[in-house]
């Protein structure tokens, strides 16, 4: 595809390490219900947050290349902070395709706190990010954003959605690395800034003493997606979302309930 030749046609891609990125999907259905879904997910590149920006910056754009060229999608959404921080640009320049990332939402909570003290958690490698340094300073100089890396909340999430109960102490050992920090106990917004923290948001929510509201980019992603792919075409025949996984598939066998809510019902090895 060349010029502004665009293919309609394909499905949304989206792409995380493991689930937390249906917390994006979740949102974009709401606006896009009949869209073709795959949901890729890199289980053998998992956790992101504790790996290098050499290995990130190389790992994600050659997946994503073998993804296109397999399931031509006509937009790509990558749905993890860590891997939209550290490799957004360079995705952005070796596909030819739409591609929609997620960052820390930033500038709502900078417009939303009354307090003026806001906590980001995200994975250690997100919070590292000069993106993020960039964001502070263009949405939240005025502001104090405390920062805390809390890369268990991962596994919790992964935990909750394969039917079990997350670790109560990560989530706890998650809220104290913020209400720790000087002015911690100010903090009355936190952005969830990886996006399997939505998925854990109630659990979070009972270690806080003060009230937080907490927020993230996917209604934003969403209405995002829904712009740039307005005006498909979407078949009316409802078919089955694609889950590919860089693991192994039996290592699927516990999500698949939750994973058929979202009408991915096939699944599949990259
Ligand atoms: N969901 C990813 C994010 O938004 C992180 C998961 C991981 O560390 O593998 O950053």
């Amino acid at each position: 595809m060349t010029g502004d030749q665009v293919d309609t046609s394909g499905p949304l891609l989206f792409f995380d390490t493991g689930v937390g990125g249906l917390s994006i999907l979740r949102e974009a259905q709401k606006l896009l219900p009949d869209a073709p879904i795959v949901y890729a997910a890199d289980y053998a590149g998992m956790p992101y947050g504790m790996k290098t920006e050499e290995e990130l910056s190389t790992r994600i754009p050659l997946l994503l290349g073998r993804l296109v060229e397999r399931y031509k999608p006509q937009l790509v959404t990558m749905a993890c902070n860590t891997a939209s921080t550290i490799a957004l640009d360079v995705v952005r320049s070796v596909l030819d395709i739409p591609v929609v990332g997620t960052v820390p939402a930033v500038k709502p909570a900078s417009q939303i706190t009354k307090t003026g003290v806001i906590g980001l958690l995200g994975t250690s490698a997100t919070i590292r990010q000069p993106y993020v340094d960039r964001l502070a300073d263009e949405f939240a100089s005025d502001k104090k954003l405390l920062r805390f890396g809390a890369p268990d909340l991962v596994h919790s999430a992964e935990a909750k959605l394969r039917g079990e109960i997350p670790d109560p102490q990560a989530i706890q050992a998650a809220v104290a690395g913020l209400i720790e920090q000087e002015h911690g106990d100010e903090i009355d917004t936190v952005i969830l800034a990886c996006t399997h923290f939505p998925l854990v948001e109630e659990e979070l929510q009972k270690y806080f003493v003060q009230p937080v509201q907490f927020i993230d980019g996917s209604q934003g992603i969403a209405r995002r997606i829904a712009y740039l792919t307005k005006g498909t075409k979407w078949p009316e025949t409802k078919h089955d979302g694609v889950l590919v996984t860089t693991g192994e598939l039996d290592q699927m066998a516990p999500y698949c309930k939750k994973l058929h809510e979202f009408g991915l019902r096939k699944l599949e090895l990259l």
